[in-house]
């Protein structure tokens, strides 16, 4: 199977990027990691996590300057990518084909090879600017995946709401993490019958 590139950027929440690698680790998947200097700025400030803790976790990690990496040529074989977080800068390059680091050319090559791109944007609010690089960034094919909380799921912790994210952004790769699904609203119609 070919590798996940998984691109870190400065947006809040490392936490997403971290738990991705993680998973894939924990199913065998090869990753490719690239993260931003914001990036490793905010992993810092958000979690206890290191740099050197994410090579451990990625199979192959490479320099955001290293644009020569395999993972900056479309030759390169992978199953699309992952941008966990992705910061509205770092959506700008991508739309705008600024491949002046590596994790931007990685997430252009991935659109032109027509291969899956997932941008867990992270912003708020938003104004009519990034509402406008979100549509271009649809248009020319990224998956727009905003890690929000899904209520439904009944999330106890952070990290339950974390884990679901990260569960929904692997099913657009067909992996199936056991997150809780959702089976139907007749049990929530039950439970609010007495409302009515
Ligand atoms: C603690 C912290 C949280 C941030 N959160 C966000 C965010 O949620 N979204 C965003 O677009 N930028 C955020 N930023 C700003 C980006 O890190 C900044 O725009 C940076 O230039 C992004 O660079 P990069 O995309 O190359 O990683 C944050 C910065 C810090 C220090």
């Amino acid at each position: 199977m070919h590798p996940i590139v998984v691109g870190i950027s400065g947006g809040s929440g490392a936490i997403y990027g971290v738990r991705i690698l993680e998973v894939l680790q924990k199913l065998g998947i090869d990753t490719h990691l690239v993260i931003t200097q914001h990036g490793l700025a905010t992993l810092r400030y958000e979690t206890d996590y290191t740099a050197k803790d994410l090579r451990k976790l990625a199979t192959v990690t490479h320099p955001v300057r290293d644009i020569g990496a395999a993972i900056a040529s479309g030759s390169f074989l992978t199953q699309g990518m992952i941008v966990a977080p992705c910061s509205v800068k770092t959506l700008s390059g991508i739309v705008n084909s600024y491949g002046d680091n590596l994790l931007i050319r990685a997430a252009d090559v991935t659109l032109k090879e027509k291969r899956k791109l997932v941008l867990m944007v992270r912003e708020v609010p938003l104004h009519l600017g990034h509402l406008r690089l979100l549509t271009a960034a649809a248009e020319i094919g990224a998956t727009i995946f905003p890690p929000l909380p899904a209520f439904y799921a009944h999330p106890k912790t952070v990290e339950d709401i974390v884990a679901y994210s990260v569960g929904r952004v692997l099913d657009q790769f067909g992996i199936d993490t056991g997150i809780p699904r959702w089976t139907g609203q007749k049990k929530a119609e039950q439970s609010c019958a007495d409302l009515q």
